[in-house]
């Protein structure tokens, strides 16, 4: 996708119709690694094809793991086993994810070779020593530029020795990288967090085999297990899902259908905030799909009111906040968000690129460091700059749909990083938005 490319949202709507949302993105980073640690051949289905779970796959393949793609949605993983992958030629490029940044510093600081990770312009901005810090204090070495951010330069070799470690801030990408560094430490790895957050790494090493346990806001293992090959089944992602859930209820008429979304409740704090303001979200057949709690959510339009939301639900819904921000620009009283400092060091700086985009298409939003408070109204025309940012572009290809006049959402690329195909979906779905160059 060139990068002159922009969409055009237009009003649209009512969104009708069965929806099938592509692969959760922190799952299937975590497929992918796990399998290719494990012992023999594990089997992946859906896959996200995403740019940046598909980054991670080539690393892996570059660390000498054979992985096949039988169609789009399968990756088939010859595990070589923890001690099995080989030094790298190249440096290994993550991409856009800060996942798959933060985990590999884990992996790779406890493997006998040397290893560099860079990433896209977004990523080369996004802090590394809220990991690479604990990691120093296993025995890791590795040096970040002089502000803490990547490229990360990985001195293998290392003899790393368990934690107990008390999070600062509540960040699942954290804690897996500690726990994959403790899979090679001596002793035990504890690690504490402020807040629970997704347990994606704790639930799936123990399906490779791995005794770790988790009781809430922990987990612990010990070092020098190995992981045996599984199948993994990827449920459909909450949040990308998220756009449809806020597009549905904001517009007038619709109904959706959104097939067997993966609901870990680390996950899926949206709900509970689009409820508190009034949303009309149904669960149906619940399931349990790869050991992950899936069902079909089915949303009607409602009129939504602001809310104050909560803070403890901020973990639970941290990549959601752009997707709020546009219900509650379509509610009828203001919402506040607070406690999300978070918001600031993720793809882009979103407390920022929200409340500025809001206001170019009319609204006021009061900006503090932690949060924002929006205030709803009609939505105008204009132009928004996504930043890179993969949920800015897709929050205003929903806010488009409420606007009088055209939004126009520069710099899109960044969409196929967890949402390929959202424009194709989101326009059968009944949305105005087309590709422009
Ligand atoms: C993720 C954890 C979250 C989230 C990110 C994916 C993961 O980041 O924002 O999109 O897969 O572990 P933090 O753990 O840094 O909050």
């Amino acid at each position: 996708m060139s990068s002159s490319q922009h969409w055009i949202a237009t009003a649209g709507g009512p969104l009708q119709g069965t929806l099938s949302i592509p692969g959760d993105k922190s799952v299937s980073h975590r497929a992918v690694m796990f399998a290719a640690l494990a012992d023999g051949v594990s089997r992946i289905e859906g896959f996200l094809e995403g740019e940046d779970t598909r980054a991670t796959a080539a690393i892996f393949q570059q660390l000498g793991v054979r992985i096949e793609t039988p169609t789009p949605s399968q990756r088939i993983v010859h595990g070589v086993g923890v001690d099995g992958l080989r030094a790298p030629t190249g440096d290994l490029d993550c991409g856009n994810a800060g996942t798959g940044m933060r985990l590999l510093a884990g992996l790779l600081a406890a493997q006998p070779f040397d290893s560099v990770l860079v990433g896209d312009e977004s990523l080369s901005r996004r802090p590394m020593r809220r990991v690479t810090g604990p990691l120093a204090r296993m025995g890791a070495r590795i040096q970040t530029e002089a502000d803490g951010t990547p490229p990360l330069r990985v001195q293998g070799g290392q003899a790393l020795t368990g934690i107990d470690y008390e999070l600062p801030v509540a960040s699942a990408q954290v804690k897996s990288a500690l726990l994959l560094a403790g899979l090679y430490a001596t002793g035990e790895t504890r690690i504490r967090e402020p807040h629970p957050t997704r347990d994606y790494t704790e639930r799936m090493l123990r399906a490779f085999g791995v005794e770790i346990d988790f009781p809430p806001g922990e987990a612990r293992l010990a070092g020098g297990q190995r992981l045996r090959a599984t199948d993994i089944v990827v449920p459909a992602d909450f949040s990308s899902a998220a756009f449809f859930l806020v597009a549905a209820s904001i517009i007038p008429g619709s109904g959706l259908r959104l097939q067997r979304v993966g609901l870990n409740p680390r996950r899926t704090g949206l709900l509970a905030a689009l409820r508190l303001m009034g949303a009309d979200i149904v669960e149906e057949n619940h399931a349990s799909q790869g050991g992950e709690p899936v069902a079909d959510l089915v949303v009607r339009h409602a009129p939504l009111h602001g809310a104050e939301i909560p803070e403890e639900l901020v973990p639970d819904m941290i990549d959601e906040f752009p997707a709020l921000f546009i219900a509650a620009a379509a509610a009828s009283s203001p919402t506040v968000v607070s406690g999300a400092a978070e918001l600031r060091v993720k793809e882009s700086d979103r407390l920022a690129a929200m409340s500025a985009g809001l206001r170019t298409l009319g609204l006021r939003v009061d900006e503090t460091p932690d949060g924002a408070t929006i205030f709803p109204g009609q939505l105008g025309a204009g132009t928004i700059e996504s930043h890179g940012d993969h949920r800015i572009a897709m929050s205003f290809a929903v806010a488009g749909q409420l606007a009088r006049g055209e939004v126009r959402i520069n710099d899109i690329a960044n969409v196929a990083t967890s949402f390929p195909g959202f424009d194709a979906l989101a326009t059968g779905a009944g949305f105005g938005l087309s590709v422009r160059d």
